[in-house]
């Protein structure tokens, strides 16, 4: 797919960077060999002197094809000569050599005229990161997930006790990471505030992304104002084309707190569009939302709503709101600092 300008600009720019340090830190690798064997350096200027006789002998009438022979030979003898001398230091054979990054195109980003696929792969990390609300020190993890906020206490109406459902949950989202794949299902989680919806979807995030799947996280209020000011005014950075084609081919996407964007007919038609060509796509969607299915029924049109019934798995979170319980635990540790 085609990117902005500023995204191919930004690449191009990565890829100098890489080669300009791959050939700074042979240098400075050759200087420390150097430093410590004359020999080494005498032996790399002999091989360089060789390269420049083998032209002229090229060039010079006489049996140039004898004098090649010789000059290769000789070039053999240097090279096994330096090798033995990084193994003497124990230092690999390749310890002076240029080390890129990409080895199939030396960070060129082209091969014979053609992309090369890390090319590919860093306009699609740049893109992906401009959309994304990730950082990589935002995402949450599982292991700080714990089940001691969510009551033990079943809290009636058939419902079993937000700790039991919430064991589920996090059993079945560990799970759901462990097994993700470009065709996983996708999942509706609700629920009211501060019950660990963003912090369990971005574990998911933080693991397929550790596997190496494309995935971008966004608040729905955040992309569909994107969306809006793209298709509405001229906008240089990005266009929206750009824009829904990544939200439609990433392998995961999370619209976070659906039903708190600004809701117009147009926002409503921007999120239909993307959810159903996911589900169209075959592709994994999270959303999460503190709206019930009855409110989104109300806010949505019906179309949306038979989408996620039909096609994804809904998670309803319970409990009370941890994040309040967090700050209330941290007024109570410091009351403790202050008594002592
Ligand atoms: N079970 C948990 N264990 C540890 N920390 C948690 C847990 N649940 C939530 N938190 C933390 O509490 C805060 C609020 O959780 P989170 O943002 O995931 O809630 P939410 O359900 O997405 O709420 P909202 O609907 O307001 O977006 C976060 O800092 C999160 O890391
Ligand atoms: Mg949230
Ligand atoms: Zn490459």
């Amino acid at each position: 797919m085609g990117y902005g300008k500023s995204v191919y600009e930004c690449v191009y720019n990565k890829l100098s960077e890489k080669r300009k340090r791959a050939l700074y830190e042979a240098k400075q690798r050759k200087n420390k060999l150097y430093a410590r064997s004359k020999r080494a350096k005498q032996i790399e200027s002999l091989l360089s002197s060789t390269a420049i006789q083998a032209a002229k002998s090229i060039l010079s009438s006489g049996n140039a094809k004898l004098k090649l022979e010789e000059l290769k030979k000789n070039n053999l003898l240097l090279q096994k000569e330096l090798k033995n001398i990084l193994k003497e230091f124990g230092l690999p054979d390749n310890y002076i050599d240029v080390q890129y990054d990409c080895k199939l195109c030396n960070d060129q980003g082209y091969i014979d005229g053609k992309m090369c696929t890390c090319m590919k792969q860093m306009l699609r990390n740049e893109a992906y990161n401009r959309l994304n609300c990730i950082s990589a020190l935002s995402l949450s993890s599982f292991e700080t997930f714990s089940l001691d906020y969510y009551s033990s206490e079943p809290i009636g109406k058939g419902l079993p006790s937000p700790q039991k459902r919430m064991n589920d949950i996090f059993r079945f989202c560990k799970n759901y990471a462990d097994n993700f794949s470009k065709d996983s299902k996708s999942l509706i989680m609700q629920g009211a505030t501060g019950l660990g919806k963003t912090h369990l979807s971005l574990s998911i995030a933080k693991s397929a992304i550790d596997k190496g799947y494309g995935v971008i996280y966004i608040s729905t209020p955040n992309i569909v104002s994107k969306i809006e000011k793209e298709r509405f005014r001229y906008n240089h950075e990005t266009s929206q084309e750009e824009t829904e084609v990544l939200l439609c081919e990433c392998d995961l996407l999370i619209l976070d707190d659906l039903g708190t964007e600004f809701s117009t007919s147009f926002s409503n038609a921007t999120i239909y569009n993307l959810i159903n060509s996911r589900i169209m796509l075959n592709k994994p969607t999270i959303i999460n939302t503190n709206l019930s299915m009855r409110e989104l029924e109300k806010g949505y049109s019906e179309r949306l709503v038979s989408r996620i019934i039909g096609d994804m798995i809904r998670l309803e979170f319970l409990g009370s709101d941890v994040r309040h319980q967090k700050t209330l635990n941290k007024i109570r540790q410091s009351k403790i600092h202050f008594d002592n």
